[in-house]
């Protein structure tokens, strides 16, 4: 996978990133004490932001990514665009493994995810090459088949 860590973006991506930065101060992270906040541009060009947001019970836990995909859907759009998410790490923040399967519920290969730090690193990938081999529909074909 080609390094692509910069620290410049598009004006687009960037607009995003701001937005992902913004909203990030009102993570609730009082475990874990990592706060990330997250931006997705949708098909009709709303942004939708989210934070993550952590339980004493730990595993009830939610990420960022989760947040702003459940504003998404809430809102009515269900076709992602463009993904920011941003955190205070030292190397851009990866999405976790479960977060890349729920935005590729949403989004095509070629949608483009940055990650970011707060002092300005951005790493931007691509949907297929953040979860290569990822499970999808077309895994259950044969058990479709079986239940008719
Ligand atoms: N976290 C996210 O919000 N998104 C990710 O993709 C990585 C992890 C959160 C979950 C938890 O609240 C904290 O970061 C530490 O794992």
């Amino acid at each position: 996978m080609a390094d692509k860590t910069t620290t410049g973006t598009t004006a687009t991506a960037t607009d995003l990133m701001q937005a992902a930065r913004k909203v990030r101060e009102n993570a609730y992270a009082p475990y874990s004490n990592f706060k990330v906040g997250a931006a997705i541009r949708a098909a009709s060009g709303r942004v939708y932001t989210g934070v993550n947001v952590e339980n004493v019970a730990y595993p009830e836990g939610t990420c960022a990514e989760a947040g702003a995909i459940a504003a998404m859907i809430a809102a009515g759009d269900t076709v992602i665009e463009e993904v920011a998410v941003i955190a205070d790490s030292p190397t851009p923040v990866p999405c976790c493994g479960g977060c890349r399967q729920k935005l590729n519920e949403f989004g095509a290969g070629d949608v483009p995810v940055t990650m970011g730090t707060l002092t300005g690193a951005t790493l931007t990938l691509t949907l297929a090459e953040i979860l290569p081999g990822r499970f999808d529909a077309g895994h259950m074909d044969s058990a479709a088949t079986k239940a008719r």
